[in-house]
């Protein structure tokens, strides 16, 4: 029997809610599949250990998740500590040096939800957002001069590399290529971004030269709003950088009924290093220690991680039990409109997963 090796890293307010319960869901999985085992090793990092010892994660980190098979990931961020220290003190200290470069991002409409827009029914939704997740505007370049004075200045410089560009457009036109509909949007502002992006359209152009099978198009960033929330059918794959892919991203998740349904992968398609799986949202400090976190979004990410591991059987149960419990509305946690607690959802979706007809 196959044991796939997974760090498990809670982070910080509804991401160690959320973890949890994924991790329940996965176990019960196991169990039910009998093909493979999970070996699940949790790890403490996060801003309480920054408060603690001064750092999110320790100094060999990274190395020692390079071991794992993947890593399941909750979120981070606390109230009393900026953002940029909380994100690129862990999230971004992970996906950076593991080169998972392909943030992976579905959307969909799942049963019993309602999306905010008017007369958008489950199949006129079904999209699956490719994030660059390396450079771009998130590159880490930049920097602060004249501190305080009249004449501060800062700096944030996104960085788009020819090689860079052209991986995440090949794993996009793959990824469309592998949909029924295989249809790729690339979005850029390239009117306004004339050089890092003129680059992308230049080489979505010659990538597009070797699938002569995916039909694509181009938008621009700020009409994409538009299209997604008016022609949401029109959709299918989409690459974007990974300031505009972050954006749409959200939107898409709000378009589909809730940020806490929403998961991504991040991706390292060389197989090189582990990839991480997350629901999309963040710690979410507003609802933290109130048991009402809705778990989909991790218990999707999770079906994403076991699809990635090679299990596609137990990926599919999994997300069967996710649209059982979805189609549900006495399940439906307060971010749904309904009163469900975050345990009654992962006890369902564990029963639903065990069979109650076993
Ligand atoms: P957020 O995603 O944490 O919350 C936004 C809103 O959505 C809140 O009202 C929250 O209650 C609700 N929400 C989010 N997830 C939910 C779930 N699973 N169930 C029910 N409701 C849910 O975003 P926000 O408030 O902008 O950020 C809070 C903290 O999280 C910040 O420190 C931010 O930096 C961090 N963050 C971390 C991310 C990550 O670790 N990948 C991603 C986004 C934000
Ligand atoms: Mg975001």
């Amino acid at each position: 029997m196959k044991t796939y090796r997974v760090a498990a890293i809670p982070g910080d307010g509804i991401g160690i809610e959320v973890v949890e319960a994924g991790l329940l869901v996965l176990e019960a999985l196991a169990e039910r599949d009998g093909g493979f085992a999970l070996d699940i090793e949790r790890f403490d990092w996060g801003s309480e250990r920054y408060r603690r010892s001064g750092a999110l994660m320790p100094a060999d980190g990274v190395e020692r998740l390079r071991g794992f098979d993947a890593i399941l990931f909750g979120a981070v961020g606390a109230p009393d500590l900026p953002d940029h220290l909380t994100l690129w003190g862990l999230r971004l200290a992970i996906c950076q040096p593991l080169d998972q470069f392909a943030n992976v991002r579905p959307t969909r409409i799942l049963p019993g939800i309602t999306s905010p827009l008017r007369g958008v029914s489950p199949g006129d939704l079904d999209w699956v957002i490719v994030r660059e997740n390396s450079e771009g505007e998130y590159a880490g370049q930049g920097g602060r001069s004249h501190r305080g004075l009249p004449e501060e200045v800062a700096t944030e410089v996104a960085i788009f590399t020819r090689a860079g560009v052209e991986r995440i457009m090949r794993y996009a036109f793959q990824l469309a290529q592998s949909r029924p509909r295989k249809l790729l949007t690339v979005v850029t502002k390239s009117n306004a971004q004339r050089y890092g992006l003129v680059l992308w359209d230049e080489i979505a152009q010659e990538v597009a030269a070797d699938f002569p099978d995916v039909t694509w198009d181009k938008m621009l960033v700020d009409a994409m709003t538009v299209r997604m929330t008016l022609k949401p059918g029109s959709l299918d794959t989409i690459v974007a950088t990974n300031l505009h892919a972050d954006i749409l991203s959200d939107l898409a998740a709000a378009l589909a009924g809730s940020i806490g349904i929403a998961p991504t992968a991040n991706i390292n398609p060389t197989g090189r290093a582990p990839s991480m799986f997350e629901p999309i949202h963040g710690s979410a400090f507003d609802i933290t220690g109130k048991g009402i976190a809705n778990p989909v979004g991790t218990f999707w990410s999770a079906a994403m991680m076991l699809d990635h591991l090679g299990e596609q059987g137990a990926a599919a149960l999994l997300m069967q039990a996710i649209e059982r419990v979805t189609a549900d509305p006495a399940l439906h946690t307060p971010d749904l409109g309904g009163t469900a607690r975050t345990e009654d959802v992962t006890r369902a979706a564990i029963e639903a997963i065990r069979g109650r007809n076993d």
